[in-house]
């Protein structure tokens, strides 16, 4: 019979025996999973140092309650209204398509978003029709960490927390109603969520209230639709009457998502009002220049790394988006530069310039860069925070994407086109010139992304050493710099008196016999350096 596992003790059975035995004796007593004697020992020292066991006397004894809400209460605190949305959003998309993947036949060919606000009422209504949630699953609805969302799940839902915290920032009280399509076609369920202020101020209380809608309700089936009476803010004039703050939200959704829609092109959102449908335009964001003609091409690039990364003891599949361009233009306006960071097509970082700073160029052509990178698969791989906001510097993606050599000849081949585009100068015929005509990223009949240059390339993550670009990989090339003929020069000779070679000695201080050939070279030298300084005074005067 094999010997009982180590880790399948308990805490304090580990401690008496990490106190009471030597190492020999445990290792003789016990194995450690499927390891070797050596890893058992070195983690066994490990163990020792950390939990000091000698230290005790007595029993263990517990202490500890569940979380309660104010780890969300807290969370919201962060968010902008808009992110608060998006979380909506995102929830809206990833169970439209969880759906999709599943049955296909029983799902809305188009997803339609409604956000509708009403601001006599301060009241917002957010409808989707990705399906609907039956009666056993409203919980992922409300209470924090319940979702169908899985670390390794392609989705843009990631932390299991978005939707609670979206629900606590913009409302103070909440009906969910819900219609749930049974893709099995065993019964359908229309159902009414109620949180009102009591339930979302009381930081202990979990369980929450919902009824069988039974009469009436206008819900077509699939349709989910929270009824929010929105928290008025800020006092006086609220966000809900303020056209400009509906300006900013519509912007937001359109960067966050337009890459999404581009390549997804069936879905809609509608905001501020049911009949006014947000349409996301890429060539607002993104001013890629798409300059071609002899021996030049600097359109934009879609690079993707084909790779695999390790979670949680197994490896997954994983692609790496990378577009990179030239701008028309180094002006640091709305648009650019830098780097925009996508989790399966959904923005949560724009214009980053700290990601690649070492691999790109220094200085005003730095001002040239435009690019994004798309983490496609797992979504505990996409390096983004907890509120979709910032990038994460320190994941193992990043480290990847910094240091892989195939990455880095990328990001070469730019640099050398960026500084010879700047090296171009500003005169006629300068870098401005060149790069000054639009590329448009997303084909103005079919609204998709659509790249010149577009390659696949299989990457292994684990190993740097030899990996190389395939030679077929586009390169951005521009004619080279015409080299200045170089300039021989003109030979001057001309003979003075003695009696002014004498006086030019003296006006210069140069001492020595005026017979060597090193007093007259150094006399001619300063004769000339002065006779062309005398003349660069002049231009300048004229000028
Ligand atoms: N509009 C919706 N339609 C269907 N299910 C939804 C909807 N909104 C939220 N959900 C459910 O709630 C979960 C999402 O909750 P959320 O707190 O945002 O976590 P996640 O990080 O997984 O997106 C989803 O997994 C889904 O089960
Ligand atoms: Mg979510």
């Amino acid at each position: 019979m094999s010997k009982p596992n180590w880790n399948d003790l308990s805490h304090s059975e580990k401690l008496l025996a990490l106190r009471d035995s030597v190492m020999d004796q445990i290792v003789a007593d016990y194995r450690f999973g499927d390891h070797d004697e050596s890893a058992f020992r070195a983690h066994l020292a490990r163990e020792k140092a950390l939990w000091n066991p000698v230290q005790y006397l007595g029993d263990l004894q517990e202490a500890g309650d569940p979380p309660n809400k104010e780890v969300v209460l807290g969370a919201w605190r962060d968010l902008d209204r808009s992110e608060a949305l998006l979380e909506l959003i995102d929830n809206s998309i990833d169970a439209w398509n969880r759906r999709r993947e599943q049955y296909p036949d029983k799902t809305a060919k188009e997803l339609n978003i409604y956000i509708d606000i009403d601001s006599d009422l301060g009241q917002l209504t957010y409808e989707d029709n990705a399906g609907g949630v039956p009666a056993d699953k409203l919980i992922n609805l409300v209470v924090p960490g319940h979702s169908d969302t899985d670390a390794l799940a392609k989705s843009i839902g990631s932390y299991k927390t978005g939707g609670k915290k979206a629900i606590f920032r913009l409302a103070t009280a909440i009906n969910i109603t819900t219609r749930f399509w049974n893709p099995v076609e065993t019964g359908d369920s229309h159902i009414a969520v109620h949180l009102d202020d009591k339930w979302l101020t009381d930081v202990s209380l979990y369980r929450f209230p919902y009824l069988n809608v039974t009469t009436g309700g206008d819900l077509q089936r699939g349709q989910t639709r929270y009824l929010m009476q929105l928290r008025p803010e800020p006092a006086g004039a609220h966000w809900y009457s303020n056209p400009a703050e509906f300006d900013k939200i519509s912007r937001d959704i359109k960067r966050t998502y337009g890459l999404l829609m581009a390549r997804s092109g069936q879905i809609e959102i509608y905001f501020p009002k049911r009949g006014k449908s947000i349409e996301p335009d890429l060539n607002e964001f993104y001013d890629f220049s798409g300059a071609t003609g002899d021996n030049l091409d600097i359109s934009p690039q879609q690079l993707s790394f084909d790779t695999t990364m390790e979670y949680g003891g197994l490896q997954h599949a994983l692609k790496i988006e990378v577009v990179i361009g030239c701008r028309v233009t180094t002006a640091r306006g709305q648009i650019g530069p830098g780097f925009d960071l996508y989790g399966n097509n959904r923005l949560f970082t724009a214009r980053d310039t700290g990601l690649f700073a070492d691999l790109l160029p220094k200085g005003n052509a730095a001002s040239l860069v435009r690019g994004w990178v798309n983490i496609l698969g797992p979504n505990v791989f996409v390096p983004w925070d907890t509120h979709k906001r910032h990038l994460n510097y320190d994941r193992d993606v990043i480290d990847l994407l910094r240091t892989h050599p195939t990455v880095k000849e990328l990001f070469a081949n730019w640099t050398a086109t960026y500084n010879q585009i700047g090296g171009l100068g500003t005169g006629p015929g300068g870098f401005k010139k060149t790069i000054d005509s639009r590329y448009e990223l997303t084909n103005p009949k079919t609204h998709r992304v659509d790249f010149k240059h577009s390659e696949t390339v299989a990457i292994d993550a684990t190993k740097k050493r030899g990996q190389k670009l395939p030679a077929s990989v586009y390169k951005p090339h521009i004619a080279p710099e015409k080299t200045k003929k170089k300039d021989r020069g003109v030979q001057l000779g001309f003979a003075v008196t003695v009696e002014d070679a004498r006086l030019l000695a003296a006006r210069f201080q140069i001492q020595g016999s005026l017979e060597t050939a090193k007093t007259k070279k150094e006399l001619s030298e300063k004769a000339k350096e002065y006779l062309l300084g005398a003349l660069k005074t002049k231009q300048s005067r004229k000028a």
